[in-house]
């Protein structure tokens, strides 16, 4: 249960994303869609740099990995060998009474008197009567008539007309999750529900051409493993990653987008040594011990779990989420998906509870081995350094776009209180975005837009500066609006050009302001130096 503080937090966070143009409901001219979001400009720009940079750690900053970027749509056997056509779902169940659709496993248990009816009738001779037995659950405290008030309803629906209860018995409950928490409706028994859309290819809608949106983008690379290995000259240990779309068609999206139907994820799947062939590659007499923590040929499977686990805490680190604001969940054996030998989660404690930012698991050679099996082709690898042939492991750190784009909304909102130069109190809204990531690096300001010269050196600035970064150029209003309206776009640095900076004090000529958005300070800095001092922040 979210605490009111929590929601009035989350929804000053939307208010102010749909305000500033970070997320928008997808299609919401039309009423909006569940569980679709668009970016506006300010999140498109935040969404792309949180991908692009994490692009860059995983292939440019490193010689172990490639990418790929593969079709949203393939063969459906794909999805056959990965399991997901016959596991790949949530338990559901509907309201009886409203049709309202829940995941079983996120009803929150509910105690109080069970009101159960054998049926109802219309009365009279030859009256309709259900025998439809039904039940409603009453939290403790509350009048029997609203049960009964419930049931009524119910039978209505079924074509009882001011519907006779029959059989009405209690019975006390605790923890039940068989009933509507909105209503106390008695809902259906749970069933599996596949989230995979299903569409078709080709003009004939018939079950040879039925195809999936991915419900995750690790498949393509899995089936695209040989190739890539071929052409990249890559040697396990190796890892292929893509950034792409996924599509699930999630029972009951919540929490703004934190659960979505499509969204994009940030995939990594890492090929290693089987243990039994790691174990025997001891190092050469003589050779470096590699430093702690730094991959080893002999490493099997746990420890370079636990390197991707350190390796991507750093990560989010760099990008200002503070391990404070993180939690690691060691997935238990019952919870463990089903080709999953470990799974650590990365949490993010949002406003809403501490949730599931990116899963870190060792998927052991299932996946490889299971394309082997369904399309016949060989997944094997031959390890000229151990001398071995093996169907390579895997380590799958799997990331969220979406939801880290809200974890870092989350985590920037601050509210404070600030007093200008009169002595006046307000409140700033700021957004305090890492430079890496923050949608613009630069607020441009000429002091006034009235004087050419002003207005003329602001744009040389803008021009200095546009190649390298997002700058975004303000001359409307008061210097101290322009500040704030920057600091609730998240952009980190400001720039002023004033007078000082067309050389009426001939010492400062050249010069600009620098506004720090989180301390408000300012600093003179020459023109020509400003690219060399930014640069570095906001790579
Ligand atoms: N290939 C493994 C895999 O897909 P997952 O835990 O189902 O694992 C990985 O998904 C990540 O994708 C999650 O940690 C989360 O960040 C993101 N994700 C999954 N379902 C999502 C949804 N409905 N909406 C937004 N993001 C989602």
């Amino acid at each position: 249960m979210q605490s009111s503080n929590a929601t009035e937090l989350m929804e000053k966070i939307v208010s102010l994303c749909k305000r500033r143009g970070f997320i928008f409901q997808s299609s919401e001219i039309y009423g909006g869609l569940n569980g679709f979001w668009d970016y506006g400009p300010l999140g498109a720009e935040l969404k792309l740099n949180l991908k692009s940079y994490w692009w860059r750690c995983m292939t440019h900053y490193r010689e172990d990995v490639v990418g790929l970027e593969a079709t949203i749509i393939m063969h459906p056997k794909i999805w056959e060998a990965s399991g997901h056509t016959s596991t790949f779902s949530d338990p559901m169940v509907d309201c009886l009474l409203t049709k309202k659709r829940f995941r079983a496993d996120q009803i929150d248990p509910q105690s109080g008197t069970i009101y159960f009816y054998d049926g109802a009738t219309a009365g009279g001779d030859n009256a309709k009567t259900s025998q439809e037995p039904y039940s409603v659950l009453l939290a403790a405290g509350k009048n029997a008539e609203s049960a009964r008030k419930v049931a009524r309803t119910f039978y209505e629906q079924r074509g009882i007309a001011s519907p006779t209860l029959l059989g009405e018995r209690t019975e006390p409950v605790v923890d039940s999750v068989r009933y509507n928490p909105e209503n106390g409706s008695l809902m259906t028994e749970p069933r599996p529900f596949n989230l995979m859309f299903k569409t078709y290819v080709g003009p004939v809608e018939s079950p040879d051409n039925a195809a999936y949106l991915r419900p995750e983008t690790a498949q393509a690379i899995f089936a695209q493993y040989k190739n890539v290995l071929e052409v990249s000259r890559q040697k396990v240990p190796f890892g292929i990653c893509q950034v792409g779309k996924a599509f699930r068609n999630e029972i009951n999206p919540r929490n703004f987008t934190f659960r979505s139907r499509e969204f994009e994820q940030m995939e990594l799947e890492f090929f290693i040594r089987p243990n039994e062939v790691a174990e025997k590659l001891v190092d050469p007499p003589g050779a470096e011990p590699p430093a702690p923590g730094q991959p080893c040929r002999s490493w099997g499977w746990n420890e370079w779990h636990q390197y991707w686990v350190e390796e991507r805490l750093k990560w989010y680190e760099s990008i200002g989420l503070s391990r404070d604001s993180l939690e690691l969940y060691w997935q238990k054996k019952e919870e463990l998906a089903h080709y999953a030998k470990a799974t650590v989660d990365i949490l993010y404690k949002f406003p809403f509870g501490t949730q599931e930012l990116e899963g870190i698991a060792a998927r052991g050679d299932f996946d490889l081995t299971q394309h082997q099996k369904f399309s016949g082709k060989s997944m094997e690898y031959f390890d000229e350094e151990a001398k071995a042939r093996y169907v390579p492991h895997v380590i799958e750190p799997s990331a969220g776009a979406d939801r880290l784009a809200l974890a870092l909304i989350c985590n920037a909102y601050r509210e404070e209180t600030v007093t200008d130069e009169q002595g006046k109190t307000e409140t700033r809204i700021v957004m305090k975005f890492h430079p890496r990531v923050a949608p613009i690096k630069v607020g441009i300001f000429p002091l006034l837009k009235n004087r050419p010269e002003l207005v003329k050196k602001a744009r040389e600035v803008q021009a200095l500066l546009r190649p390298h970064m997002t700058v975004f150029y303000d001359e409307a209003g008061a210097i101290g609006r322009r500040y704030r309206r920057q600091d609730e776009a998240g952009t980190p640095f400001g720039v002023t050009i004033d007078f000082d900076t067309l050389g009426e004090r001939p010492e400062l000529a050249e010069t600009v302001t620098l506004r720090d958005r989180d301390t408000m300070q300012q600093t003179r800095v020459r023109i020509d130096e400003l690219l060399p001092m930014l640069l570095p922040k906001i790579r």
